[in-house]
């Protein structure tokens, strides 16, 4: 698949039997394509490069190698899933690199939205890079680019994104899903079997909880926020939320307030929670939680985390605001 335009006659692939044809097909290509040569692939864990892995796999096997960085700015539970299901469940070859302490240390003191991101792609780059230089006998990079990265960006995935990789890499690519719609991957990533919360996630920053921890991040702060993220995460699931809402998240601003625990004065941080749909995410319009919702979340993140003493939620829609805080 080289051409970078969908043809007309390509058929949307709305259900199963289609995508087995997809699948089929691809995996007839990528074998012609790759031969018995290597395949690299950023694996973050998000929809895109999940299904590619899951498609290369199915294709290669063991001749693809996953390369798995955690920043560190993971949400909970998601680097432990990208080694279950690809490492353990597919048997995957794959470079798990923890790489948390390189990323905070250089965050620390960093408040600038824009320097954070600047620091959290270019040391992804650098981090994907050592690994990479680390393997032999590479020839092809995967990656998962999809349609509309063609369409706006002019085949550059995702601009901004942290899965962005080195310009300098000379390899070949292998970009199985770059014709298809979001919708259309995520079917293909299902009849894979991949599970169906990987596959239907809500978008996530490349700069993760980066971006959500407001001003210089800290360690304590960020766990707070990565625990008060998780209770959101399970409250919507629970209700039915969770494959309604476009994007929702908690987000810790960088101040404490007074409040009381036992008695006692406590000062902590408050946890924002946003939810927003959209189309594009170019607007946004605030989901309206139910408010006896709202108070149970509350109820649990002021109990469980430690550090939060406050709930706020923001109702501010886009524009004015922007779905992100930074
Ligand atoms: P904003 O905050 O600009 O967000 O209204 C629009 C969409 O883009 C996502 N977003 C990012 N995605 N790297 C990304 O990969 C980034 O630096 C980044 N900043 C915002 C945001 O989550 C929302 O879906």
């Amino acid at each position: 698949m080289s051409s970078n335009v969908r043809p007309e006659t390509m058929e949307r692939i709305t259900n199963k039997a289609l995508a087995e044809v997809f699948i089929e097909n691809q995996v007839k290509e990528i074998r012609e394509q790759v031969g018995d040569k290597k395949v690299l692939l950023a694996l973050s864990g998000g929809v895109d490069s999940s299904v590619v892995a899951a498609l290369l796999i199915k294709a290669i096997g063991k001749q693809l190698v996953c390369v798995h960085v955690n920043h560190g700015l993971m949400r909970k539970g998601e680097s432990e899933q990208v080694i279950e299901v690809f490492g353990k469940e597919l048997d995957a070859n794959l470079i798990y690199v923890d790489a948390t302490d390189r990323f905070l240390d250089l965050l620390t003191d960093v408040s600038e939205p824009e320097k954070k991101r600047k620091i959290i792609g270019g040391e992804f780059i650098k981090v994907f890079d050592e690994e990479a230089s680390k393997l032999e006998g590479i020839s092809f990079l995967a990656q998962g680019t999809i349609y509309p990265d063609i369409l706006e960006s002019d085949g550059v995935k995702a601009h901004h994104n942290v899965g962005g990789l080195p310009e300098d890499m000379q390899f070949e690519l292998v970009e199985p899903v770059k014709l298809l719609f979001k919708d259309e991957v995520r079917v293909v990533g299902e009849t894979l079997g991949l599970p169906h919360d990987m596959v239907y996630r809500q978008p996530f920053p490349g700069p993760g909880l980066g971006v959500r921890c407001l001003g210089a991040i800290t360690r304590d702060r960020l766990h707070a926020l990565r625990e008060a993220d998780a209770i959101l995460r399970e409250e919507f699931d629970k209700n039915g939320l969770a494959g309604k809402v476009w994007q929702y998240f908690v987000a810790v601003p960088d101040f404490k307030s007074v409040g009381v625990r036992d008695g006692k004065r406590y000062e902590g941080w408050a946890a924002i929670i946003r939810a927003v749909n959209t189309t594009d995410a170019m607007t946004a319009t605030i989901e309206e939680i139910p408010y006896p919702l709202i108070h149970h979340i509350t109820d649990r993140i002021t109990h469980e985390v430690d550090g939060i003493n406050r709930v706020m939620v923001d109702v501010t829609p886009k524009p004015v605001g922007t779905i992100e805080f930074e």
